[in-house]
């Protein structure tokens, strides 16, 4: 019952970011001076997790490298007496024990977990994904391994968000339980406005079980070729299987927009001594 790893997907191209993506992998992408995927990390380390799979895809070896050690510079910084620089350039190549494996063609999120289904060898998993940073006193992912440990079903982020901004999500719809929790009775990944069936919204966290493997499988890709994440969830929902949704407590960035990470740069500035 214990959730000890964590998948995540960092195969996008990073197309709401070009042209910097171009040449850049967007987990990447520097908040304040740390990568996005930095934060990622750190999260699912702070909620118990010991073990991290990322998924890649071409252009990505940036951040293979930045997880590494990197003897030279760890070399250059100890001539130099730079110690506590040194210090933090150890702690990130030790932070926590990272996998690789590659998603050699886009073909959505969803085919990107499927990717996971190996390494995960029938436990139930984290997935975070890059694109948004949570901030919060209690890691965001640690709050959905609470209702975890106490349904153990899968477990959904969720936010509610500006009705404007229902079609950039997966949305869902649910039986209210108290304290942010709901049972997931429908969802749909990016609705328009129109036919929404609430403004809750799914964040890029999730905790799964192993049966969403088989339920990937059995969806069909969507119009664009991709196969989602949200229709192999619905398609749980269908096999009478438990969903619960959480509305995660804290701050949270979508730093895959420009605004967003933008915004993210900027708030969390304040207070650090410049
Ligand atoms: C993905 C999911 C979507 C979810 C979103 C959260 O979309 O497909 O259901 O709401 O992440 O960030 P993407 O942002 O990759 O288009």
């Amino acid at each position: 019952m214990v959730i000890r790893k964590a998948v995540i997907p960092a195969a996008g191209l990073g197309t709401r970011m070009l042209p910097i993506t171009k040449s850049m992998p967007k987990e990447m992408l520097p908040v304040l001076n740390k990568p996005v995927i930095h934060y990622v990390v750190e999260e699912a380390i702070k909620a118990g997790i010991d073990d991290v799979l990322i998924i890649t895809g071409k252009g990505k070896r940036a951040i293979e490298d930045y997880f590494d050690r990197s003897f030279e510079l760890e070399y250059y910084l100890k001539e130099r007496g730079k110690l506590e620089e040194l210090k933090e350039v150890e702690e990130i190549g030790e932070m926590v024990d990272i996998y690789y494996v590659r998603q050699k063609k886009p073909l959505g999120l969803g085919d990107a977990i499927l990717h996971a289904e190996k390494h995960v060898n029938g436990e139930s998993f984290a997935v975070l994904l890059g694109d948004d940073i949570i901030i919060s006193e209690e890691p965001g992912i640690k709050q959905l391994i609470g209702v975890y440990k106490r349904y153990t079903c899968t477990v959904l982020g969720v936010e509610e968000v500006e009705w404007s901004e229902v079609e950039k999500y997966g949305i869902i719809s649910g039986e209210p339980l108290g304290e942010g929790l709901y049972e997931v009775r429908d969802l749909v990944e990016k609705p328009r406005r129109e036919v929404a069936p609430s403004n809750i919204a799914i964040v890029g966290r999730y905790i799964l079980e192993p049966d969403i493997f088989d339920a990937l499988k059995a969806v069909k890709p969507d119009k664009n070729g991709e196969v989602q994440l949200t229709e192999g969830l619905r398609y749980l929902l269908q096999q009478q299987k438990n969903i619960a949704a959480k509305r995660i407590e804290g701050k949270r960035y979508d730093v895959g927009t420009l605004e967003g990470w933008l915004k993210a740069n900027i708030e969390l500035s304040w207070g650090v001594r410049l």
